[in-house]
């Protein structure tokens, strides 16, 4: 990140700009940019004379930055009569109008504030990476506000986020307060934003912003993505495509709830303010406290949807998710196949199958603990966490040590935030239970979530992961689940009620810190019934995450497509079950996509059915590097197309896998013309190859066939998909 100040009376600057200062009498004095540049994008706040701090560009980044002054005399909007539309954080009570990005009532009672610039100064991380913190302080109060854009080159994303502090004489409230504030300038805003439910997650809904204010936010505490994720895209000018148009996304680095508000304002400029849902939940402020609000990241791209997500990937990979740059396990899973009934014995054989199928770990899913009301059903046992003696009288010790023996590693799944009023820990502790203490209660799965605002429930909560490593050293795999949302919120530890629901997000990122502290390396899985919350706050501590219960692949194709936007494939767990109608190959198909992961009764195949899984999962492994840390492409969308169809291309462009699914099974639909491919290099030959074929079957493909990137990427290439192929998977490999 490159910043520039410039200085002025004096300056070449300053006298480009004259007939702008000239237009704007009220900003003949010196002009302060701020330019926050990435490798293709920027950001430029200005200093005005009055100690205002504006944002007057967002988009791309112009090749001579100092060109960036000569912007707004170019726009003739209509006349901002607060001059204060554009502000980089924008306050409450003094001459704003518009929807604030800060709200308080100062110690005295006074609900008004402004903030002023002080300084600001560019602290450089890494070669890629920079700090910019820029010092805002209200000219009336002792109360100040920093803003932080942490900025890396090239990836072209922003982190945004503020520190809130004040020294009045007693406590300040603040009634909102956000991680960002932006302020976007284009000829008309297309947001596509995300809802959905269990199953349903990650649906697109595309729409033109209008005026007045778009509010994205989910009140449910954990869970909280459950019917809406932060995460978002506007495009510029015109609803972006895969490869056209400029387009930013953001999300919140939040696990709880949310808000973001996108104000199209009388200007006809776009508004945003992102950070923390302010629903229930002032925050005493004491004097000397620094306010913390978590990160907002966002990114630009003017080369469409595509470019945007294959540079947040990557970025992903190397700075956010918890060894995202490194291998990941395939695994057996239970939950399907057995639900709550199995035991030692049963159990003992899914182990054996978990080797004869060739995945590397075996998953132990819900149902191996409780024995005053054991977890028989979603109905009790949560919080109790011990073996259950019946159906694992030889404790999970048993388990990891057969794991071992068969030669396969053990992973196990929990719960901690959970407790369902059927079980010795609710009765043991009432009061670690979110709950309100005069009414009647209210269940989400039958449970109820435990009160993390608690540090005795935090201490619970590491201890349940901490003894399960202490008593069982060679597991080597969590999955981390978190079902319920929070209704009746209120806990019997905080005297502050309005503390809730940030403390308890707080405690939980203090369980996780404690866990990664003590393990840092050992792989979890992030799971909220779902996609219930995943955000890259959370991710820091996960390698992985679970997508949609909906495994059915075809619903699959879609609800993958979508988290691609936003997180790398490396991220996402991909489970064959029985779920839908698709043939076995289908299924597995598309579970490779991402991380690949099986939950279906191995017992049961068929000869074909088995030899086929256990080659896929050789085929897998000599493809997951390229899934996994590749650059993916998304070829033919499920929503407009017959076939979807996605590619993953290796760093050096010398090998890549492509993906081909029939979506729509109406009469004759197929792959009518030829694909284009994306990624490749033009001048490389690259010889195609089909691979994952069921046994006895052929590729109906010409065999050997071999053409230049510039003829793929040009004609494309047809992978010869119909009702009679409904799944096709292609290598693609350079021939020197
Ligand atoms: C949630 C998860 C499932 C499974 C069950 C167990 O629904 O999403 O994958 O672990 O809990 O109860």
């Amino acid at each position: 990140m490159k910043f520039y100040q410039f200085p002025f009376p004096g300056s070449g600057f300053l006298a480009v700009c004259t007939a702008w200062f000239f237009l704007h009498p009220a900003r003949l004095a010196a002009q302060t940019l701020i330019p926050l540049e990435t490798g293709h994008m920027a950001m430029v706040l200005e200093v005005e004379q009055n100690k205002d701090l504006d944002i007057i560009y967002f988009g791309k980044k112009l090749k001579n930055a100092v060109e960036y002054g000569l912007i707004p005399r170019q726009y003739k909007q209509p006349e901002d009569y607060t001059r204060s539309l554009n502000a980089a954080y924008t306050p409450a009570g003094s001459r704003s109008l518009a929807e604030p990005a800060i709200t308080v009532t100062h110690a005295d009672g006074n609900n008004s504030l402004d903030l002023k610039y002080v300084s600001h100064h560019v602290e450089k991380i890494s070669g890629d990476v920079s700090l910019l913190t820029v010092l805002l302080k209200d000219p009336v109060y002792d109360f100040e506000v920093s803003l932080y854009y942490k900025s890396y080159y090239r990836d072209d994303v922003v982190e945004q986020w503020t520190t809130i502090r004040h020294h009045e004489k007693g406590s300040v409230t603040l009634h909102k307060f956000a991680s960002a504030n932006l302020y976007l300038k284009a000829e008309s805003f297309w947001l596509n934003q995300y809802h959905g439910d269990w199953a349903k997650e990650m649906r697109p809904e595309e729409s033109r912003l209008t005026h007045g204010i778009k509010t994205l936010d989910t009140k449910l505490g954990t869970r909280a993505n459950l019917f809406q994720p932060s995460v978002f895209m506007v495009s510029f000018d015109k609803p972006a495509t895969e490869d056209e148009g400029s387009v930013m996304y953001g999300g919140l680095e939040w696990s709880g709830n949310f808000r973001i508000d996108l104000e199209l304002d009388p200007l006809d400029n776009l508004r945003i303010m992102a950070g923390i849902n302010n629903y229930a939940s002032p925050y005493q402020l004491q004097p000397g406290e620094a306010f913390t609000t978590p990160a907002f990241w966002y990114t630009f791209s003017d080369q469409g949807k595509g470019d945007a997500s294959r540079r947040l990937q990557r970025w992903a990979r190397d700075y956010k998710i918890l060894d995202g740059n490194g291998n990941r396990l395939t695994l057996l899973n239970n939950w399907e196949s057995t639900y709550f009934d199995f035991n030692e014995a049963r159990l003992a054989g899914i182990l054996q199958d978990t080797k004869k199928l060739g995945v590397d770990l075996f998953l132990l899913d819900d149902g191996w603990f409780a024995n005053k009301y054991p977890r028989n059903s979603d109905h009790a046992g949560l919080g109790d966490w011990q073996e259950n003696r019946q159906k694992l009288p030889n404790g999970i010790a048993a388990l990891v040590n057969e794991a071992q023996s068969a030669g396969v590693k053990f992973g196990i799944w929990v719960e901690p935030e959970m407790v369902n009023p059927k079980s010795e820990l609710y009765e043991k502790h009432p009061d670690w239970v979110v709950k309100q203490p005069n009414r009647e209660e209210y269940y989400f799965r039958n449970q109820l979530v435990l009160d993390l605002s608690n540090p005795k429930v935090q201490d619970f909560v590491f201890n349940i992961i901490d003894s399960l490593f202490i008593k069982n050293p060679g597991l080597a795999y969590i999955k981390w689940d978190c079902n319920a949302v929070i209704y009746n919120a209120y806990s019997a530890h905080l005297k502050n009620q309005s503390a809730f629901y940030i403390e308890y997000v707080r405690g939980l990122t203090k369980v996780l810190e404690r866990v990664r502290g003590k393990y840092p390396s050992v792989p979890m899985m992030l799971c909220s019934g779902g996609g219930g919350r995943v955000d890259y706050a959370a991710l820091q501590f996960f390698t992985e995450f679970w997508p949609s219960d909906n495994t059915d692949p075809l619903e699959r194709i879609f609800i993958q497509w979508e988290y691609s936007y936003f997180y790398p494939a490396i991220t996402s767990s991909n489970h064959v079950t029985d779920w839908g109608r698709q043939p076995l190959k289908f299924r597995t198909d598309v579970a490779m996509m991402g991380k690949l992961g099986f939950d279906i009764q191995v017992s049961k195949l068929n000869g074909p059915d088995l030899s086929f899984c256990q080659q896929a999962i050789k085929n897998y492994d000599s493809l997951k590097q390229i899934i996994w840390h590749g650059d993916q492409y998304r070829l033919s969308d499920p929503l407009n197309h017959a076939v979807a169809s996605v590619i993953y291309v290796d760093e050096t462009k010398s090998s890549a896998v492509m993906f081909n699914y029939l979506v729509n099974y109406r009469y004759d639909e197929k792959s009518r013309v030829p694909i284009r491919l994306k990624g490749l290099d033009a001048v490389k030959k690259y010889r195609i190859t089909e691979t994952n074929l069921y046994p006895g079957t052929n590729s109906t493909l010409e065999e050997n066939g071999i053409y230049t990137g510039d003829f793929l990427m040009q004609i494309g290439f047809n992978p010869v998909v119909n009702a009679n192929r409904t799944s096709v998977v292609l290598k693609i490999e350079e021939v020197r």
